[in-house]
């Protein structure tokens, strides 16, 4: 749990200057991270969702500040991830047909189905709880990953995209814990962590290569892309991406009895870079 609050920062970003290739000459790399804008915005409003429903089985002061907090923050992340879409529509790179998609798995999928009050329904909320408690542990890893991803800023990545990436790492990286806390103040089974992180895990793969190769197969500048598990290991290495050994050994963590979020990232990092991020900073001139 934090001891500073968790504050929503009201970051705008402004798109006109971003090439297609935002990652100059690196569609591969450009669009494995664009994934997140297509996941983001559906996956984060379901947290917000999910979360309302649990704020009322939560028997501890601190904790409920934080889920408020963490509220805040991800539907601030769902908002600013979607008004990339528009951008890239205006750029010849139409979403929306991959974003049905995942709409349906966030809200039908993943909804409230119409279960009645009662076991059921308390079950399949705590089955979500838990869920959102893996993907967070992978929201924190690519935040870590993102802050110290030197290699982006070498290549010439635009610079807006990466202090959107990095604004939202960073709060990541802060609120790293809350998800994880929640979990095992409402439940905190070990096999329904475990049983979820698959599930998690799953999914996320599932709809993360789906999303780049639609992206590549779209992309109005390609011609013939296809997409293979080597570009992604490649990239790892080269530090465009995250590395695959990386990713691998962030699995056995998770399932360690002893896992706990704090254990990944740094919050002094973060918080630095939020002291230091050109949208972080206008927002908070902006609130005075
Ligand atoms: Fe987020
Ligand atoms: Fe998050």
């Amino acid at each position: 749990m934090s001891n500073t609050p968790l504050k929503a920062r009201k970051v705008s970003f402004s798109w006109e200057g971003t090439p297609l290739h935002w990652v100059p000459g690196d569609p591969f790399t450009t669009h494995t991270i664009n994934v997140l804008h297509l996941l983001l915005p559906a996956g984060e409003r379901w947290f917000v969702h999910v979360y309302k429903q649990v704020l009322p089985l939560i028997r501890d002061e601190q904790l409920r500040a934080d889920v408020i907090g963490f509220i805040g923050q991800e539907a601030m992340h769902s908002q600013a991830h979607d008004e990339v879409l528009p951008h890239l529509r205006e750029l010849g790179l139409d979403p929306t047909p991959y974003t049905a998609q995942v709409d349906w798995f966030f809200e039908k999928l993943l909804g409230d189905r119409t279960l009645p009050p009662g076991k059921a329904r308390k079950w399949w909320l705590l089955e979500r709880v838990a869920i959102i408690a893996a993907i967070e542990h992978y929201t924190a890893f690519l935040g870590n990953w993102v802050l110290n991803a030197e290699e982006l800023d070498r290549r010439g990545a635009d610079p807006t995209m990466l202090d959107l990436l990095r604004w939202h790492g960073a709060e990541e990286v802060e609120h790293r814990s809350v998800a994880f806390d929640l979990f095992m103040h409402v439940d905190g089974s070990y096999r329904r962590r475990a049983r979820t992180w698959a599930t998690a895990f799953a999914a996320l793969m599932f709809l993360w290569q789906r999303g780049s190769r639609f992206f590549m197969a779209n992309d109005p500048t390609l011609v013939d892309a296809h997409v293979s598990f080597k570009d992604f290991y490649v990239a790892g290495k080269r530090g465009t991406l995250p590395a695959t050994g990386d990713m691998l050994r962030s699995i056995p963590r998770y399932l360690s009895r002893a896992y706990h979020p704090s254990q990944e990232g740094s919050t002094e990092q973060a918080v630095a870079y939020l002291a230091s991020s050109p949208a972080a900073v206008a927002a908070e001139k902006r609130a005075g």
